[in-house]
């Protein structure tokens, strides 16, 4: 058991709670408004600690895995603003937080660069099977350059479907026109036709972006309308020889149903950052030898986390110098 890993400043109003350890300049820049209390522990923060700190806190620094709903809420009386360390915030039950006036923040565009790093990463380990070399050179097997061994599919010319074109779905799809791939998108609505001549992409319809595309890339938020949105009938929709694509969230894709797809060669590969019940994965993935699986790394670089925390920081200092937040989800 980690010793109690608490920080507290030498003032005492406001309290800020910082769930779990972050880049230091994010906390640095809490420490110049507040007393931060900060988890710095490896384990994660245990319950009863958190709602004793929460008692007091105004604010609450937080991480993808923290749950921030009724019975978190229910411990933080005072508390006037979540400020989530991440661009996607599922995490959050953002209804009751606004029904109970807490204003909540989260980290856009300082992650979209890595996030499409990674996404294009994928797309490119996927259709040219490194995992699978990697896997042969560790296992230590004898190999010797083939002419037919481990042939992938090439990029140039092949269609990239890209299933939300936000901001790091449009820079995924400048990465992609980088590598000679044709761009469709599908979204609610279709974005400024500027940034479609741009992009060269073309809009179209979600069932045409399956049927047609030779890879499919998820950046779209995860949602009600978002839960399943890839599950066997849409899976059936993809050609054979495309692969899937998910740095978005794990619950977008039907896991079991994609491994049946990938099994029943169905799909030809598929490159995941997310997990419908992460950090569990179906273990059907772990054995599909055309699968590239990373442990949720989307944002992981040095650069982008410490922007994360700066960004997720500005937003509660705003709040507690009275001025609106510079990335607000919610307006209670
Ligand atoms: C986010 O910010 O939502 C990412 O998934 C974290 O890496």
């Amino acid at each position: 058991m980690t010793s109690p890993p608490l920080e507290t400043a030498a003032t005492t109003t406001p309290k800020i709670v910082v769930t779990g350890r972050i880049p230091e300049s994010g906390v640095e820049l809490l420490r110049e408004v507040a007393t931060v209390w900060n988890w710095t522990g490896d384990d994660p923060l245990p319950q009863d600690v958190r709602d004793a700190q929460l008692a007091d806190a105004v604010a609450a620094v937080t991480l993808l895995p923290d749950r921030v709903d009724a019975v978190f809420l229910d411990a933080a009386p005072q508390l006037e603003i979540v400020a989530n360390v991440a661009v996607g915030y599922n995490n959050i039950d953002v209804d009751e937080c606004t029904a109970r006036g807490v204003r909540v923040t989260n980290t856009p565009g300082v992650l979209t660069d890595a996030t499409a790093d990674l996404a294009m990463a994928l797309v490119l380990a996927a259709t040219r099977r490194l995992g699978e070399g990697e896997r042969l050179i560790r296992s230590g097997s004898a190999w010797s350059w083939g002419m037919f061994m481990m042939l992938g599919t090439g990029l140039q010319g092949r269609r990239l479907g890209i299933v939300g074109l936000g901001g790091i779905g449009r820079a995924l799809a400048s990465r992609a026109r980088a590598f000679g791939m044709e761009i469709v998108y599908h979204n609610r609505a279709a974005v400024d036709p500027v940034i479609e001549r741009q992009l060269e992409a073309r809009f179209v319809s979600l069932d045409e972006l399956l049927a047609t595309s030779d890879v499919v890339s998820l950046n779209c938020p995860y949602s009600t309308e978002t839960h399943h949105l890839i599950d066997a009938s849409t899976l059936a929709m993809m050609r054979p020889s495309a692969f899937l694509i998910n740095t978005a969230r794990g619950p977008i894709v039907d896991e079991a149903a994609l491994v049946d797809a990938l099994e029943r060669g169905r799909l030809a590969g598929a490159g995941l950052d997310v997990f419908e019940h992460e950090p569990e994965v179906h273990p059907g993935l772990l054995e599909l030898e055309n699968v590239v699986l990373v442990p949720h790394l989307g944002s992981a670089t040095v650069e982008t986390r410490s922007a994360m925390a700066e960004l997720a920081a500005r937003n509660v200092v705003a709040h507690l110098r009275g001025e609106r937040p510079p990335t607000p989800v919610n307006d209670p």
